[in-house]
């Protein structure tokens, strides 16, 4: 089942590791978490001007995504795969190291489709960037992309499938909840604005 507890563990530790704050750190540049939205994902990164850092950040936080996945897969089959991927984003979005203050999920979730179900990539990465294109809004874009591949599995009757992308986009839509307000206040920052 998603409940799956060594995949589930081994899985929230892969992704529990926070790309975006350990690569500014390293970096030199001011703690991540007090620059534009505070956010430790790759679009506050690259409010930092270092667009090499925030590739390397959706990167790394995706592929721990794709690796916890493809792991789990190869050791335990589809149930564990799932659980993994479950694992991973909670690690991502809720790390025990960081206070549980995480990320938002977005590269993440990118990554785990692409671990689990290449196609549903293809559709998150594809509206993320349609998306993007015309608004210049990295939120409203991620936001769009999740609804639109749990649709996707939703349509295409995976049950299991369509429970964990459903719930993986529930907390995706909470944790931009402040995205969301901004949003609609007309606040929000576009991609590449500095703060
Ligand atoms: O990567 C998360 C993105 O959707 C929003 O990030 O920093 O603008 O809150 P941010």
């Amino acid at each position: 089942s998603l409940l799956h507890p060594l995949a589930l563990v081994f899985g929230y530790l892969l992704g529990s590791i926070p790309f975006g704050l350990l690569l500014t750190r390293r970096a030199g540049t001011k703690d991540i978490r007090t620059i534009g939205s505070g956010n430790i994902g790759a679009t506050n990164v690259l409010r930092t001007g270092r667009k090499d850092l925030a590739v390397l950040t959706l990167l790394g936080d995706a592929l721990k995504g794709t690796v916890a996945v493809m792991v789990a897969d190869s050791l335990g089959g589809e149930t564990a795969a799932l659980a993994a991927a479950l694992g991973a984003f909670l690690g991502h979005i809720f790390p025990v190291w960081l206070r549980f203050r995480g990320g938002k999920g977005v590269a993440t979730f990118l990554g785990i489709t692409l671990g689990l179900a290449w196609p549903i990539a293809a559709v998150f990465a594809l509206v993320w960037l349609i998306v993007a294109y015309f608004s210049r809004y990295s939120s409203l874009s991620a936001l769009c992309a999740s609804l639109a591949s749990v649709l996707l599995v939703m349509w295409k009757g995976d049950d299991q499938m369509a429970m964990l992308l459903g719930v993986l986009t529930l907390l995706l839509w909470i944790k931009h909840r402040q995205n969301i307000q901004r949003l609609t206040n007309g606040t929000e920052g576009k991609i590449g604005a500095k703060s």
